[in-house]
């Protein structure tokens, strides 16, 4: 098979853009909204432990095999799997690999968006003074407000849907890249402000504590999936979006030197955003584990009582909505380009399609906080379910296919070009790792968790 160079939709600039496009597709919700609030939830210390423990062993090598099948294949995931399964001669069943993922992407879109609605609602909340001086449960009732009106969500939901879809349409260039190039550095600069004035208003010690105190104590089996599904959750890993920017890096990039970047800054980001959050919550003598309105009950309660906490909280929303923004568009171009690919739609119905698509199932997440909070699928709402379902069953399990197919199935010689590394030591050990330690832990991490959730 001839190797094409470039993919039909573009190539990044530079090195540098695809650095980062990957981080600003890696750092999102997950990193500030979900990292904080499920460490919170599982005890802190020993879940963190956890968690760093997955990034290393199980997110990198794993990153690592899905930026290089991306940037061998050089088309959507569902394109690329078909083609690099037969250039493997493995069976074709592997090229649903690209199907699966493309499902996922657009399952976690459709949950993500509310949510990324509920911070740019949140933006003008704390601009036009909701919380200043506020006392007692006016936040809780606040949050309680906003999800109890369908109304609210579904027009924020929108929104985010909107402004998605139009960076996806622009392409690859003038859209994504464009994006990220204004996005993450303005990401950088906001979170170092924010994390001055977290350090400002004492409390520092405690928040640290609570993220790095070695406590069991609420550490389940349960917390361990938790742990693994955020650690593919928050690489973007496991559905194509690595993969589908890994086919617009340029051939010239160290695959190893910008995955660990892209990690690096990733887990950076979150225990950073955890480090300027506990501090609020425990100054104001709240609970760590209150679940998903921990950032959006919680902090503005704190702004609206800090000097200039009208100003930062602003900053703060803008800042969460900043880095939704530059995860979602990763959610939904392996799909966009796949329609592009295979009918030779043009970017602008593709997005609009899918953008439809996605916004009508988000309606499901919508009503799981008000009309349709009673109904439950083992203790689980539909956005509990959707979350659950993806983070935690499918990205691991697409994870694991992903690195049997490059550890076992492609050739040899295939693999260490296109992974290019100059030190065949560390080449050996990302194999070895590869192929029998990130499968087995997720694969071990898997079945005891089913067994106790299911059996237990
Ligand atoms: N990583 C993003 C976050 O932490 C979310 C995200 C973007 C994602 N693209 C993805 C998650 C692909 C899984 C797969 O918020």
């Amino acid at each position: 098979m001839a190797r094409a160079s470039e993919s039909i939709h573009g190539i990044w600039a530079t090195r540098l853009t695809f650095i980062l496009a990957a981080t600003g597709s890696a750092v999102g919700l997950g990193n500030i909204w979900k990292f904080p609030y499920i460490a919170g939830e599982n005890g802190g210390g020993a879940f963190v432990l956890v968690y760093l423990a997955c990034i290393a062993l199980v997110g990198v090598p794993i990153m690592m095999a899905e930026v290089m099948l991306g940037r061998r294949g050089r088309q959507s995931p569902i394109n690329a799997m078909r083609d690099l399964a037969a250039e493997a001669g493995a069976h074709r069943l592997w090229g649903l690999l690209g199907w699966v993922g493309a499902v996922a992407g657009f399952l976690i879109l459709s949950y993500y968006s509310v949510i990324a609605g509920w911070a740019l609602e949140y933006i003008f909340l704390m601009g036009n003074g909701t919380f200043t001086g506020a006392e007692g449960d006016l936040a809780g009732a606040t949050f309680k407000d906003m999800t109890g009106d369908p109304g609210q969500l579904v027009f924020w939901h929108t929104v985010f849907i909107f402004m998605t879809m139009f960076v996806v349409a622009r392409g690859v260039n003038r859209g994504l890249e464009a994006a990220v190039r204004i996005l993450m550095p303005a990401l950088f600069i906001l979170l170092f402000i924010l994390v001055g004035y977290a350090l400002s208003t004492g409390h520092f010690a405690a928040g640290l504590e609570f993220l790095f105190r070695f406590d069991t104590e609420h550490l389940s089996w349960n917390s361990l999936i938790i742990a693994m599904g955020h650690a593919f959750f928050t690489l973007s890993l496991g559905m194509g979006a690595i993969m589908m920017y890994g086919a617009y890096m340029p051939k010239t990039a160290s695959i190893g030197a910008t995955v660990l970047t892209v990690a690096a800054l990733d887990t950076l980001v979150a225990l950073v955003a955890g480090m300027a959050i506990f501090p609020i919550v425990f100054a104001n003598g709240l609970e760590p584990g209150a679940g998903p309105g921990l950032m959006f009950v919680t902090l503005p309660l704190a702004f609206g009582n800090m000097a200039f906490g009208e100003f930062f909280g602003v900053l703060f929303f803008v800042l969460v909505t900043f880095a939704a923004w530059s995860s979602s568009i990763s959610l939904i171009e392996p799909a966009v380009a796949w329609l592009v690919e295979r009918f030779g739609a043009n970017r602008m119905w593709a997005s609009i399609v899918l953008g439809l698509l996605v916004w009508s199932l988000g309606m499901g997440t919508v009503f799981s906080f008000n009309i349709w909070s009673d109904w439950t699928l083992f203790g689980m709402t539909f956005f509990d379910t959707l979350d659950f379902l993806t983070a935690n069953i499918m990205l691991p399990l697409g994870g694991v296919a992903i690195a049997v197919f490059v550890g076992f199935l492609m050739a040899k010689e295939t693999v260490a070009e296109e992974i290019g590394m100059r030190s065949a030591v560390l080449a050996a050990a990302w194999k070895f790792v590869l192929r029998y330690v990130s499968p087995a832990a997720v694969m071990i991490i898997f079945f005891i968790t089913m067994y106790n959730y299911f059996a237990g």
